[in-house]
């Protein structure tokens, strides 16, 4: 328990924290990484750059000062952080390391306002936070390493097959190198892959599991991310071009608790835009085997039919479960990108998802009372969650997935 003066100390700080969040948090990493280089191989180099996940710890920290009398409220936020780190591997012995870099890096931007007692209580409260993360990673420690088929921390895994989705998007189903059982997943959950991107240096993504939960294999799918603009993407352009069948990668056991409810019964829509279709696909497939009545909508949206991941799977799913599910797919652009006319042989829907075309597509039964889950790029969920408020769905009932650190759409 913190005393009173603490809690008032951090709540009068939060003013302050507010302007100099990312400041201190962009300190913080800079020294951080400079006392601990081993940390630059859990950390995405990418994110750092761009500060992404600058923000998304001043965030935190920032809510957690607001919340500091009830903690209570950040737990949501508090499992999705942890699912995170417990894919990473993050451990209870780097919490101190954070601790005494996040409380130097107050010290340094505020320099003579950064007083002993705003130090003292904001270590204070560190550490009750850090507990509360450290005691949830425990617990999901134990779920992972106990579960049939589970493991801690990476274990290898051989690429069985490797198949092309679209020109982008390329699957991979990974068995395990030791030939023991798998653990099964929930449908929505991500594994997370470790590559050497040289012989001192790793780097780790998360990807959705494209699959139903199955013993064999685990399939993700995933999109290269290559543009003229920016650098390629370090780890997706390293899997497509270096990691071929047979080659043997790192995996950590499956995680996430962005997952279907398959105790509900109420109908369920899934939106996804692009790569952003591999968790619903997921779900979608273990509903309907799962719960064979429950009826289901899934609307996808690519660019143009060569975009266009998983369009012959999807079509097959809905003419075996036509009184259970159906599908809508629609491309953003009218031709594809050898200039061709995309036709209505190749999609449901010409132009981007909108308001008319959801009313025209979502009965009024599916409106008012299905679970809607949402993924795919930042801006297109923005779209479509205020489209759907716009249409009446209550917002507790539309669940979504960042493909990156969290934000709010
Ligand atoms: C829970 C979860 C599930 C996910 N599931 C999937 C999935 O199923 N399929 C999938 O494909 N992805 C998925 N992702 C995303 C995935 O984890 C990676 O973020 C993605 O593959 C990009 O990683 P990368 O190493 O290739 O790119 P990074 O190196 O991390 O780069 C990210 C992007 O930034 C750009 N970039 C790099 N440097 C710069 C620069 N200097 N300036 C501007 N831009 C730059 C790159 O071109 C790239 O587009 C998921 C993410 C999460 C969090
Ligand atoms: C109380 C302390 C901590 C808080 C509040 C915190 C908060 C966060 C948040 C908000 C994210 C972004 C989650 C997302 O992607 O949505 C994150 C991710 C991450 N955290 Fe923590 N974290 C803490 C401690 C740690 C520690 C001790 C480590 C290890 C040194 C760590 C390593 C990471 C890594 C590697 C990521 C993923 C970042 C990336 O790959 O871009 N965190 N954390």
């Amino acid at each position: 328990m913190l005393k009173q003066e603490t809690i008032d100390i951090i709540k009068a700080t939060v003013p302050v924290l507010e302007v100099h969040g990312t400041t201190i948090t962009t300190t913080f990493y800079k020294s951080m990484f400079a006392a601990h280089p081993e940390l630059l191989n859990i950390f995405n180099h990418t994110n750092q750059r761009e500060g992404r996940q600058q923000n998304a710890l001043a965030n935190t920290v920032l809510a957690a000062a607001k919340n500091i009398e009830n903690l209570g409220a950040l737990l949501p936020a508090v499992m999705q952080i942890a699912h995170k780190h417990r894919a990473l591997g993050i451990k209870p012995e780097h919490y101190p390391i954070v601790g005494e870099n996040l409380l130097g890096a107050i010290k340094t931007v505020l320099g003579d306002a950064a007083t002993p007692a705003i130090l003292g209580a904001w270590g204070e409260a560190y550490g009750v936070i850090a507990k509360i993360f450290i005691d949830a990673e425990a617990e999901l420690y134990k779920q992972t390493e106990a579960q049939a088929g589970g493991w801690a921390d990476f274990r290898p895994f051989v690429v069985d097959r490797k198949v092309k989705e679209s020109s982008q998007i390329t699957s991979f189903y990974f068995k395990p190198q030791d030939k023991g059982p798998i653990a099964a997943y929930e449908p929505g959950q991500y594994i997370t892959v470790r590559i050497n991107t040289d012989s001192n240096h790793t780097a780790m993504r998360h990807y959705s599991l494209s699959d139903i939960s199955n013993p064999d294999y685990y399939r993700i799918s995933i999109k290269k991310e290559t543009n003229n603009t920016a650098p390629n993407g370090v780890v997706s352009t390293y899997l497509h071009d270096n990691v071929n069948e047979g080659d043997v990668v790192y995996l950590s056991a499956p995680a996430g608790d962005f997952v279907v409810d398959l105790k509900k019964e109420s109908p369920l829509i899934f939106i996804s835009g692009g790569v952003g279709i591999t968790p619903l696909l997921s779900m979608m497939k273990t509903t309907l085997v799962k719960q064979p009545k429950r009826k289901v909508m899934f609307i996808h949206s690519a660019k143009s039919s060569e975009f266009c991941a998983f369009r012959s799977e999807l079509v097959e799913l809905s003419q075996k479960n036509t009184e259970s599910l159906k599908v809508s797919v629609s491309f953003t652009h009218v031709q594809n990108f050898n200039g061709a006319d995309e036709t209505k042989e190749q999609c449901d829907h010409m132009g981007k998802i909108d308001v008319a075309y959801l009313r025209k597509t979502l009965d009024d039964k599916f409106i008012a009372n299905s679970d809607v889950y949402i993924c795919g790029p930042v801006e297109f969920m923005k779209a479509i969650n205020s489209q759907l408020k716009e249409i009446g769905v209550p917002s507790e009932n539309v669940h979504y997935e960042v493909f990156g650190p969290l934000v709010q759409v």
